[in-house]
């Protein structure tokens, strides 16, 4: 069982989207998409809606009168994996009723089972990978042909750059870019490098283009996703207009430039977007994050103060059987670097317990190290042995599940405290706040995050979701800081 502290939001067994859009077609055929696991996964789901639209599908909220059942799968945990089996079986009643409702699974367990979930799930008729999203619509032919459909191909190119993804499930505030794919890191415990393949950036044009246009469209901020944002890296060759570069092409062209355009940098391109569209990243690295993005996170206004630095254990034996390339004492001073930098920084983080011999000394490092941290936020998890990873090959799951258990709830109680202490430093002080949506608990109250991504709620009045509200905070409850607009 998670806890529930644990904000599903992020990655990992959330449910994260339904989807229902007007879209002008509504004879044609309809899809349902459902997606778990991080906001990659949300954020494909949206590429998948573009290029089913594009072939005359529509998007529906309700499975139970769709054509076609997506649902967009997490492997990084065994319950993330067990969720989405649970909820095929819901599909299967209705499919028992309607035998030509297609169900495709997508995304990350499709890609780990490949032909395997065909064989293990009977009602799935499409199995696709991350990297092949392009050959649905053939894959879905297939299937009405009288057969099953797989394509799990990876791929070290595919970043659908070209494809300008619908916004699904949208508070039309608030956007995903994904500016890179796969993952290269082989944390040992990781199933990532195996679903998502090798890591590839997608070319800094289209990036910067995407965020135009959802600012022109009314949005107000973007979320730079990678698994790894510092190790961004411009393909050395892109030609935005689908032309090949050719050895006539100066260097200094603009589409050659890309070579040169790191992570520091690419955070500038899109903070000059303007100056009202907020900027968020997602997830750096502890042993990739410069100073350089620091600092140019401390130069713009319009970057949020916030950074998500994964630490996952606070022993740098278990560190260095994860294989994560840093030690705890390198994880503190790139901490002592924000702070020095961005004094007013959000600082969150991963963090997993009983990884395979963690002893309990190992433990109380990793509390300790939350105790000289002082996390605004965190995602916890227990350890669970991923097929084919270092750590599944080579270490011996050792540390019982009754054991992983109580040491989460022990991290789990820490945060807690230090996320009230965290959250209370807010009060009295006034936020900047993008306003998102009508507040979940009364539809008089406003909901949006100031810089730090804290929650903050206060009186409607004449504001809405979009605009930026001066909020002074007046009281707070864990993680919610509640005030009025001054
Ligand atoms: N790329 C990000 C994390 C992606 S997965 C990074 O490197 O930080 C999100 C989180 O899931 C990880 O940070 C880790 O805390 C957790 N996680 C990954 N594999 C896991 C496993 N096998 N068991 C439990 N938690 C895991
Ligand atoms: Fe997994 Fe490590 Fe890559 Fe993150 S950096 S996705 S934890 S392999
Ligand atoms: Fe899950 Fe895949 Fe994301 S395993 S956390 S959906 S990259």
């Amino acid at each position: 069982m998670e806890n529930k502290v644990i904000d599903e939001s992020r990655q990992g067994e959330a449910l994260l989207l339904n989807v229902d859009k007007n879209i002008d077609k509504p004879a044609g055929r309809q899809v349902f998409i459902e997606s778990y696991g991080c906001a990659m996964n949300f954020s494909d789901s949206e590429i998948v809606a573009s290029i089913l639209i594009e072939k005359g599908y529509s998007t529906t909220s309700d499975y139970k009168s769709a054509d076609l059942i997506l649902v967009n799968t997490c492997a990084i945990r065994e319950n993330a994996e067990q969720r989405v089996r649970n909820r095929l079986k819901e599909f299967n009643v209705v499919k028992r009723h309607n035998p030509k409702l297609m169900v495709g699974v997508m995304g990350c367990m499709a890609e780990r089972l490949k032909t395997q979930f065909l064989e293990q799930e009977k009602i799935v008729d499409i199995v696709v990978g991350p990297d092949a999203y392009r050959e649905l619509p053939n894959l879905i032919e297939t299937v009405e042909g009288g057969q099953k459909a797989v394509n799990v191909l990876l791929s070290r190119e595919e970043t659908y750059a070209d494809i300008s993804p619908v916004r699904l499930d949208s508070n039309g505030v608030t956007a995903f870019i994904s500016i890179m794919r796969g993952c290269d890191n082989m944390c040992s415990f990781c199933v990532v490098p195996f679903t998502r393949g090798r890591e590839r950036s997608r070319d800094p044009e289209s990036i910067v283009a995407e965020a135009k246009l959802l600012f022109e469209q009314g949005y107000r901020e973007v979320t730079l996703l990678g698994q790894n944002v510092d190790s961004y890296k411009a393909p050395p060759k892109y030609s935005p207009k689908g032309r090949t570069l050719n050895a006539s092409d100066s260097p200094h062209s603009g589409e050659l430039e890309g070579a040169s355009i790191s992570f520091s940098k690419l955070l500038e391109m899109v903070a000059q977007v303007s100056p009202d569209l907020r900027i968020r990243f997602s997830t750096s690295h502890p042993k990739d994050m410069t100073d350089d993005v620091l600092h140019i996170m401390a130069k713009y206004d319009n970057i949020c103060k916030y950074i998500h630095l994964p630490i996952q254990s606070g022993n740098s034996r278990v560190l260095e059987m994860m294989n994560r390339g840093y030690k705890r004492e390198w994880y503190l001073e790139r901490i002592a670097a924000i702070r020095r930098i961005i004094p007013e920084c959000g600082i969150s983080t991963d963090i997993m317990t009983g990884f395979c011999s963690e002893t309990e000394e190992e433990h109380r490092d990793t509390l300790s190290l939350m105790e000289e941290v002082k996390y605004d936020f965190a995602y916890m998890f227990a350890y669970s042995e991923r097929p084919k990873t270092q750590a599944e090959r080579k270490l011996e799951d050792d540390v019982p599940e009754e054991v992983k258990q109580r040491r989460l709830a022990e991290i789990v109680a820490l945060q807690q405290k230090h996320s009230a202490e965290r959250t209370k430093l807010g009060v009295g002080k006034v936020h900047r706040v993008l306003v998102e949506r009508v507040s979940k608990k009364s539809d008089q109250q406003l909901s949006g995050r100031n810089s730090q991504n804290s929650v903050v709620v206060f009186d409607k009045h004449n504001f809405k979701p979009g605009d930026y509200v001066n909020v002074l905070a007046e009281s707070c409850t864990v993680a919610t800081l509640i005030g009025k607009a001054v």
